[in-house]
């Protein structure tokens, strides 16, 4: 390892430290590094990803029985899914056999088929069939299943947890879900989704939870929905963080969601984020997701989503929500994109950040960062 690796893990250090510190008006961003250094990413991976609950997509993507999505979180392949009594499973996607990635995307069936020597596994994960393999003296096959990993849903969202032990995910967001309560989530239903691969850091799509760039980059399209002057922060919890922002009074909706909303939360988009991998906006009629899986430091392949309150919902509705969510997700994609040959240049510095209510949410990402990586970044500087 360089000497230049190892100032930026002990600047990364630094720096994250401060930003426990420091108050909303005096913080500034991160060094480019913290976007850039592989380095960085391979503690995440371990610290992030293979500790926090992650969010794999709604429940209702594998609804019947049968009903299987895969995923890569990081280096493990993973596939959600459905067993014949509705209990839904996370189950490592690799064939104990030799090692194939069982199946991707998503789809139906009633066992999981290894394409390789079609070595069976049933919805539980549970070993089924080898064929010609029954002379074998030593596999044990009642032994023999796909380890699974816990499994909790929570506001319609899967999650699930490649520790060992995860304490369980709700009581961690309790405050959130006050917040979030009467626009019932758990009761939207999936009309639009995509995936797609950004070359980007994965933190970014954390860091453009901020209110600060919507009607700057949105001049067009969120403005006139969320303008920026209506966004204020909302206090941080340890596993979340957000922002509320106001819908435009000169905008015109057909519904305003459930009817236990009060007027001010139907007049409200709780912009909210669970990280490292889930950033959604809920809103009374409609709410949007992000789930992230990193595959480089700059690349992420990003699950997209919009929910809709109500059966009965106007296609027209739908339809008009899903064009201006692909209208912004492409401008926030070109500076996402842009902003890592920035973060390259030689002359990148770190900037102020606006105040608590339009660019807050990126501090306390940042801090959230600090808790549950700055020990880890700090061991790995010292052995370099
Ligand atoms: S690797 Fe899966 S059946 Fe051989
Ligand atoms: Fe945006």
């Amino acid at each position: 390892m360089t000497l230049t690796a190892h100032n930026s893990l002990a600047d990364l250090h630094l720096a994250l430290r401060r930003s426990e510190e420091l108050d909303f008006d005096s913080a500034f961003t991160m060094p480019a590094t913290f976007y850039t250094d592989p380095a960085l990413l391979a503690l995440e991976s371990r610290h992030l990803f293979g500790q926090e609950w992650i969010c794999l997509g709604r429940a209702e993507e594998i609804l019947r029985p049968g009903d299987y999505t895969a995923f890569q979180l990081c280096d493990e392949p993973l596939v959600a899914v459905r067993d014949a009594e509705g209990q839904a499973h996370v189950l490592s996607n690799v064939c104990r056999h030799r090692g194939t990635v069982l199946v991707s995307g998503s789809g139906n069936a009633p066992l999981l088929i290894c394409p390789y020597h079609h070595w069976s596994y049933d919805l539980k994960g549970r070993f089924k069939a080898a064929p010609r393999l029954e002379a074998h003296k030593a596999f044990n096959r009642s032994a023999c299943r796909l380890p699974e990993f816990a499994c909790e849903e929570w506001q319609g969202f899967l999650f699930t947890s490649l520790a060992r032990d995860p304490q369980p995910l709700a009581p961690r967001l309790k405050p959130l879900a006050g917040r979030l309560r009467n626009y019932h989530m758990e009761g939207m239903s999936l009309k639009y989704l995509v995936t797609e691969v950004w070359n980007t850091n994965w933190k970014c799509f954390l860091d453009f939870m901020e209110g600060y760039h919507l009607s700057p980059l949105h001049r067009t399209t969120l403005h006139a929905v969320n303008p920026t002057r209506l966004c204020t922060r909302f206090e941080a919890g340890d596993a979340y963080f957000g922002y509320n922002a106001g819908y435009s009074p000169n905008l015109a909706r057909s519904s305003k969601g459930h009817p236990d909303l009060a007027a001010a939360e139907a007049d409200n988009c709780v912009m909210f984020a669970i990280p490292p991998a889930l950033v959604s906006g809920c809103g009374g009629d409609y709410s949007s997701f992000i789930c992230l899986q990193p595959e480089s430091v700059d690349r992420v392949r990003a699950k997209m989503g919009l929910i809709f309150h109500g059966d009965d919902g106007a296609q027209i509705d739908i339809d008009r929500a899903v064009q201006l969510f692909i209208a912004t997700m492409a401008e926030d994609k070109a500076v996402l994109v842009s902003l890592m040959r920035g973060m390259a240049s030689a002359h990148h510095q770190r900037g102020p950040l606006a105040p608590a209510d339009f660019e807050g949410p990126v501090l306390d990402f940042d801090r959230y960062c600090n808790r549950r990586l700055a020990d880890a970044i700090d061991a790995q500087s010292r052995t370099l």
